[in-house]
């Protein structure tokens, strides 16, 4: 199968062209001004824009978390990022307290196994290094192409961890060319502040802000690295969303410290009042680290547009909000955490940031695909318009008017977190490895397209003849 993308605005991270990309099987081969070649399918690209395909490098899908399972699955989560515009994602395996990391990544292989859309690789989530997996184990998953290693500082009592156990894997990864991702918040002070807070009989939804104030996210990020410093690992610190951790990444990387760090869409959007909706509504907004005071988000957009912040990712954790965030009513520390936004990445950022003039559009490429395909291993298969690399390829129409509602999104989720935003430009025609996957408004394959990405070691790039079905 061959396609002919033909007279679009090519963007990389780099370059900003008009040409045909012409595709043969899974990759492109080739590039030019007005191509003189046969294909099997033509797509009329003329004021449309050719981006690579985005990368969600922190995503939740049939995840159990807070008492209860994620709403999307593979299936509906590769669905939603499909129509949005991502054509792969890394998600999160978390090994179960006595779990083996072996046995949790072959339960996290049985989620995707016949019901993938799009490419997606793993994170191991460490938990446990005692009882569950030895750091021999820990040390081999880079052989299985799991080649980051998470580790939560919060959530005391379920996933979080302590600094011997967040040392030790920092030190494995030192050793097996491993990247450390951390989830930045003092888990211990939090609980501490969430009984006080309950014993005092608060128990709305914006008391999840109240109790997780920034500087506790300010201080586990500055922890983490300083003890990744002493290791000798490369860090990455996830949904960074306040000056507190902005502050402490940007002096370690003025330093010249191998330590980067994402943000998320909703930080640029939603802050700390819509948690005070009235009638439960803001439990819509419960997510970890909480939505914060408005001005964080001026610090956000500057930290994207100056590389203190090197990706954009969605931390897609999607709960019904009728249902599953209704177990906290009656307490704020019962909703579980997390929030939908595979979808709509890209027609945000889009734009609140290009179109808004804060951010260029080669930039936008490079948060949203071409920075986490370096940082995850997955460059340059993934992550660019390149002869040779994968056709991950998204034909955007950047005048296309949409309002974004929960009523016509793919996600299971009953809400969407920007509900009635207008943005104009949306992805119109999608292809994952020379498939188009969406076109016309509909999904072209079926569950079990998707394939499992072994990625690179940190800082090695991943060829695409890498791809393997597990
Ligand atoms: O609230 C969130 N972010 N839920 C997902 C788990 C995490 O902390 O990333
Ligand atoms: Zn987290
Ligand atoms: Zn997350």
């Amino acid at each position: 199968m061959s396609v002919l993308i033909k007279g679009g605005r090519v963007v990389t991270a780099a370059d900003d062209y008009v040409a045909d990309v012409f595709v043969d099987g899974e990759r492109i081969s080739l590039i030019g001004e007005s191509l003189d070649v046969a294909a099997d399918h033509v797509i009329d690209a003329t004021g449309k824009y050719v981006l690579p395909g985005c990368i969600d490098p922190h995503t939740h899908l049939d995840m159990p978390f807070g008492g209860t399972v994620t709403i999307d699955d593979v299936t509906s989560g590769h669905t939603a990022a499909a129509f949005g515009g991502t054509t792969c994602h890394v998600d999160f395996v978390i090994q179960t307290p006595g779990e083996s990391f072996g046995a949790a990544l072959e339960a996290w292989h049985a989620k995707r196994d016949g019901k993938a859309i799009i490419d997606n690789g793993y994170h191991m989530a460490v938990t446990d290094l005692k009882e569950g997996g030895s750091l021999e184990e820990l040390a081999s998953l880079p052989d299985q192409g799991v080649t980051s290693y998470k580790l939560f500082m919060a959530y005391k009592g379920a996933l979080m961890v302590d600094d011997e156990t967040l040392f030790k894997t920092m030190e494995v990864a030192a050793e097996t060319g491993a990247l450390v991702m951390v989830h930045a918040e003092n888990g211990d002070v939090i609980d501490v502040l969430v009984k006080k807070a309950l014993a005092a009989g608060h128990t709305e939804p914006h008391w999840h802000a109240l109790t997780r104030p920034p500087e506790t996210e300010g201080e586990a990020t500055n922890r983490a690295i300083q003890l990744a410093r002493v290791a000798g690992c490369p860090l990455y610190v996830v949904h960074v969303s306040c000056r507190e951790s902005v502050e402490p990444i940007q002096r370690a990387r003025e330093a010249g410290w191998d330590v980067w760090g994402e943000t998320c869409t909703q930080y640029f959007f939603i802050d700390y009042s819509f948690l005070e909706r009235p009638s439960f509504e803001g439990a819509k907004y419960v997510y970890t680290p909480p939505p914060r005071a408005k001005e964080n988000q001026d610090v956000l957009w500057n930290a994207v547009r100056t590389d203190v912040l090197s990706a954009i990712s969605t931390d897609h954790c999607a709960f019904s909000w009728a249902e599953q965030k209704a177990a906290g009513r009656d307490d704020f520390s019962k909703i579980p955490n997390g929030g939908p936004g595979i979808e709509n990445r890209l027609q945000m950022i889009h734009e609140f940031g290009v179109r808004g003039g804060r951010i260029s559009l080669n930039r936008m490429v490079e948060l949203l695909a071409t920075s986490p395909a370096r940082l995850f291993g997955l460059y340059p298969k993934k992550g660019t318009i390149a002869i040779g690399s994968d056709a991950d390829i998204v034909v955007f129409d950047p005048e296309k008017r949409v309002t974004i509602s929960a009523t016509t999104q793919k996600s299971r989720a009953d809400y969407n977190l920007y509900e009635g935003t207008e943005v104009t430009g949306s992805p119109e025609t999608v292809l994952v490895r020379g498939t188009v996957v969406v076109e016309g408004g509909e999904l072209k394959v079926e569950p079990g397209f998707g394939q499992y990405v072994a990625r690179a070691r940190f800082g090695e790039e991943l060829k695409s003849t890498a791809s393997v079905e597990a």
